[in-house]
């Protein structure tokens, strides 16, 4: 009988994955369970403070990481950070692009210095650090590529307008991506969350009103966990999706599947 761990559906035994952004709540915890499950990590982040202890953890809990700091905000920067994670892992198997910064503003309160700085991080970060790592999976003729997009692709809330439009610019590329790439070996896929609750996203549920209305309008009735996303993430980046390519997963809670015009009847 096979374990979730020994299941070769699943399996991440000795896949090398570099994850961006793994000092952040959602990425740190993806890269423990894949370590844990078998993977040897790579966690990068602009922060060292941060990412330094997901990697010591990792190794504590007998896994295998190495750790870069760096601002991927440029191409250049994306593109060696890339390099030198797959040089430092021997290859490339899997690239997780979780790295990604919010400005709450109204539209009308967006300068050209936020548009940017989102733009930088969001989108071309992921651009170049996915076309760097196509250049090494290729000439291994497989490899799987996983971005953190948001519901906010498709579903938008108010003072996100330029996050929501890379994050649809996110889930864009990865079908881009991914039609490309196909025939190289390599699957491009994303997941799109609603709000997680995590530090990232405190100044949103940390309001009562907002927690209220987070909680009543998702069907599943509270916000997402940070652990939640990691099933999402081992499916699309193992065997088990071997024939799914250019896809988004909504992780919304049913946020998509609909409204209940009943729950007013109270009121
Ligand atoms: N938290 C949510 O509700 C939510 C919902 C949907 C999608 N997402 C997406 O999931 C991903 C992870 O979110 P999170 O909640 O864990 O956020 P987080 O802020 O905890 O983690 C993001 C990480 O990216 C790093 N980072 C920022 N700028 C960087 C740069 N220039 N170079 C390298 N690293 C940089 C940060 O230091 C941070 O550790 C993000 O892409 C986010 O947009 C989050």
């Amino acid at each position: 009988m096979t374990t979730p761990h020994s299941d070769p559906l699943f399996s991440l035994q000795g896949k090398r994955v570099l994850i961006t952004g793994a000092g952040g709540s959602v990425c740190s915890l993806v890269a423990e369970a894949m370590a844990a499950r078998g993977a040897l990590i790579a966690v990068q982040d602009i922060s060292a403070e941060k990412v330094e202890p997901v990697r010591a953890r990792i190794e504590a809990a007998g896994g295998s990481a190495v750790a870069i700091s760096c601002d991927i905000s440029s191409a250049d920067a994306a593109s060696q950070m890339v390099h030198q994670g797959a040089q430092s892992l021997g290859g490339l198997d899997v690239l997780i692009n979780g790295a990604g910064i919010n400005r709450r503003k109204t539209i009308d309160e967006v300068t050209s210095e936020d548009f940017d700085a989102i733009v930088a991080v969001n989108m071309r970060a992921v651009y170049f650090a996915s076309q760097a790592a196509h250049a090494i999976m290729k000439t291994a003729g497989k490899g799987a590529i996983v971005n953190l997009s948001s519901l906010s692709a498709r579903f938008s809330f108010v003072t996100i307008s330029v996050y929501a439009a890379t994050k649809a610019a996110v889930s864009s590329m990865t079908r881009s991506c991914a039609r490309e790439w196909a025939a190289d070996g390599i699957r491009v896929n994303c997941i799109e969350p609603s709000v997680i609750k995590t530090e990232f996203t405190m100044p949103l549920w940390g309001e009562p009103h907002r927690q209220r209305w987070f909680d009543e309008t998702t069907p599943i009735g509270r916000l997402a966990l940070p652990e939640e996303m990691i099933g999402a993430i081992i499916f699309l980046a193992t065997d088990a999706s071997a024939y799914i390519t250019g896809q988004s997963i909504v992780i919304d809670g049913g946020i998509l599947s609909g409204a209940d015009w009943d729950s007013y009847q109270n009121e």
